[in-house]
């Protein structure tokens, strides 16, 4: 929690209201949720219940329903609200001069010192701040919908937000276990919908113009370029309407598809109608009560196939747009490359954000795209940025180039998109990084966890541990989404398990929730491996028609019995902790209470240890694996001899004799 926070006001109880007051109460807020009306307040409450008992069910609540609810009070009373709270998040609906009154009334009734904080996803937070005689307490904090799914939420500094306001806005929302990203003027759309426009807009200039089609273009943007949605199944959902009110009050062109769909009333899931027919009955209420957006093609209207991909289908055109959107916003100071990524990924579940994806095609390739669009149109949305042209003329054109949005340099100083590398006091540690994907392993992340390990100065690096950031998973194994239009004959293998494996300090793999498919590998590969008690490994391969194929069929079969081994890749189901140390898979299965503490001590020991011994114990206890007992044993020796020789030898001796810890300095 907080330090500087511990009473939290929300005002509304509709679906984002209700769902920030959960979010909020179960990371340890005292909240209290306030509507106008009696009946509003009850039924966000009975919200809550149903949506805290569907966690517990699957879970994923640390204590009960009761307790968290215990911390929820509800009123219609602004006053008794406010006036205790050190932030308010307001979530009223989306009219700014119902925003305004709100918050004229907070300068009045809300403490001094307290941070007001407007759930909006589309109106200037400048103009709601300046109701208030303190515009620079006033921040806009965008959580998505329904909160309690979705991790990101975007805060956004109004023209007077101080910094400290924004600071502490985003400091709360990790304490909630959000993920912020800093948006430093206060644009229209912010970042994740003013980079999210390209997507349906152009895919409707293009089906407009007859490029394409509506399921063409759908099928070949979700199984070829890896997005969850279609453009056209995603407005469906939506609602049409949504992005024409959107844009012609930004004073765009309209694509004359969209026109005719509004024109008719086919609005979407909504009206039962839109680009796909829904039949009677709509779907959208149930698809807003779980928020499950994903499943194309279930026979609910939405029923274009792998089989209408199309070569042919100009992916460029609007992926090049969405890029120069990123551009453009870097160019203003609006946002950096990393924190438009992780929107994008966290907030619109993109396969990559789009800052890395430009950096992989070529800089140069997308601005020469939008030139030849621009040429052939005279259109202005094709009006490459600024900042898109500079990065070309400075010869930043992406990776292949060594830089672009991001640094690739082949040595330190490179960024990573999908992990976070810290290194401190001898341990270098990595964090799998892609929460929204359960720390699925994909490319990128397989090589940036290849090149971190190519380029870790062994002088100072004593010991490598692996983790998965967020609470769920070590990982949820290779990623699923990425097999699409996978070329059998194109598959590299990748070095990452060897590389892992045969690095030259020890590793071990901290893990803490689902340890699967490739990331039950990467465990795998490193030397150790902890656990909390509730964690879960397997190999859910064999239901996907594969096997592991990162190692994991050979490691396994050597650390377990047979049996056991063919147990865990033939019938694809997942073990617990308990089980797994059970079965010598694992070092220990420790509560969540003892993990930090049992890992501590595991890793205080590997950093401590003298490392050029270390470093012949794992080559000769791997290599001896695989050899038969005289090889093996000649290698022990031989190794044996050679460290008598070193410095940290005799250091170990003196230190023995002196009765002090013996400092090695791996010589
Ligand atoms: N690749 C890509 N995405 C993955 C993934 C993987 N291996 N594992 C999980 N995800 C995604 C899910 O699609 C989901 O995304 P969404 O919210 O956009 O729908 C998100 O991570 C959360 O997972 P979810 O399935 O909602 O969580 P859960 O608690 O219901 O189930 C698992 C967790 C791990 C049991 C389930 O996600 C699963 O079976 N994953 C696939 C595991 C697998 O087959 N790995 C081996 C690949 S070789």
């Amino acid at each position: 929690m907080h330090a500087d926070i511990d009473r939290v006001a929300v005002l509304g109880a509709g679906n984002m209201g209700h769902g920030i007051t959960e979010v909020v109460a179960m990371a340890g807020y005292e909240v209290t949720m306030r509507d106008v009306e009696p009946a509003f307040v009850e039924e966000g409450y009975g919200e809550i219940e149903w949506s805290l008992e569907k966690l517990a069910e699957k879970d994923r609540l640390d204590e009960s329903p009761a307790a968290v609810l215990s911390r929820i009070e509800t009123t219609t009373d602004l006053e008794m609200a406010v006036d205790d709270a050190d932030l308010v998040v307001e979530a009223a609906p989306e009219e700014l001069d119902l925003k305004r009154e709100i918050f004229a009334d907070l300068d009045e009734l809300a403490p001094a010192g307290a941070i007001l904080a407007s759930n909006t996803s589309s109106l200037p937070i400048t103009d709601v701040a300046a109701a208030t005689d303190r515009s620079e307490r006033v921040v806009g904090t965008h959580f998505f919908n329904p909160p309690v799914k979705m991790d990101l939420v975007e805060v956004i500094y109004g023209d007077e937000t101080a910094d400290e306001t924004a600071e502490t806005a985003a400091e709360f929302v990790e304490s909630i276990d959000r993920t912020p990203i800093d948006v430093r003027e206060d644009v229209r759309g912010f970042v994740v919908n003013t980079v999210l426009g390209p997507f349906g807009d152009e895919a409707a200039w293009m089906v407009s113009e007859g490029e394409t089609e509506v399921r063409e273009a759908d099928a070949t943007m979700v199984h070829e370029r890896g997005y969850p949605m279609g453009p056209f199944e995603l407005s469906d959902m939506t609602g049409i309407d949504i992005g024409y009110r959107v844009r012609t009050e930004a004073g765009e062109p309209i694509p004359p598809i969209v026109e005719e769909k509004v024109e008719r009333e086919e609005l979407g899931r909504k009206t039962g109608v839109g680009y796909y027919d829904y039949g009677d009955g709509a779907a959208s209420e149930t698809l807003q009560a779980d928020g499950d957006a994903g499943d194309a093609g279930n026979g609910d209207g939405v029923d274009y196939t792998a089989d209408d991909v199309s070569e042919a289908f100009d992916w460029l055109r609007i992926e090049a747009r969405i890029i120069d959107e990123a551009a453009g916003l870097v160019g203003q100071g609006v946002a950096t490359p990393e924190d438009i990524d992780t929107g994008l990924r966290l907030g619109a579940g993109f396969p990559e954000g789009p800052c890395r994806r430009a950096d992989k095609l070529g800089l140069d390739t997308v601005l020469e795209k939008l030139e030849t669009l621009q040429e052939a149109t005279g259109a202005e949305r094709y009006e490459p940025s600024n900042h898109l042209r500079e990065l070309v003329e400075a010869g930043r054109t992406g990776e292949d180039a060594g830089a672009g949005f991001y640094e690739y340099g082949a040595d330190a100083g490179r960024d990573y998109t999908t992990i976070d590398v810290e290194l401190r006091d001898g341990l270098l540690t990595v964090t799998l990084d892609r929460t929204e994907r359960l720390n699925a392993l994909n490319r990128d992340m397989m090589d940036e966890i290849v090149h971190v390990l190519e380029t870790a100065d062994l002088e100072t690096v004593r010991a490598v541990t692996f983790e998965g950031a967020g609470d769920r998973a070590f990982s949820a194994g290779a990623d699923v989404t990425g097999f699409a239009g996978v070329d059998p004959h194109e598959v590299e293998v990748t070095p990452v398990f060897r590389t892992v494996a045969e690095f030259p300090r020890p590793t071990l793999a901290k893990i803490d929730g689902y340890c699967l498919g490739g990331g039950h590998e990467l465990a795998l590969a490193c030397d150790l491996r902890i656990a909390t008690t509730d964690s879960e490994f397997g190999f859910p391969e064999i239901d996907l028609g594969l096997i592991p194929g990162g190692g994991g069929t050979q490691r396994v079969v050597r650390m377990l019995t047979e049996a056991r081994a063919k147990e865990l890749v033939f019938r694809g189901n997942r073990i617990d902790a308990d089980t797994a140390e059970d079965w010598g898979l694992i070092n220990r299965a420790v509560p969540e209470a003892e993990f930090g503490t049992t890992v501590e001590e595991f890793v205080d020991d590997l950093v401590s240890g003298p490392p050029v011994a270390l470093r012949k114990a794992k080559q000769v206890m791997d290599e001896g694996r695989d050899a038969d007992i005289d090889a093996g044993l000649r290698m022990e020796s031989q190794a044996f001899g050679l460290l008598l020789s070193t410095e940290d030898t005799s250091e170990g001796a003196e230190a023995f004799t002196a009765d002090r810890e013996p400092e090695f300095e791996g010589r």
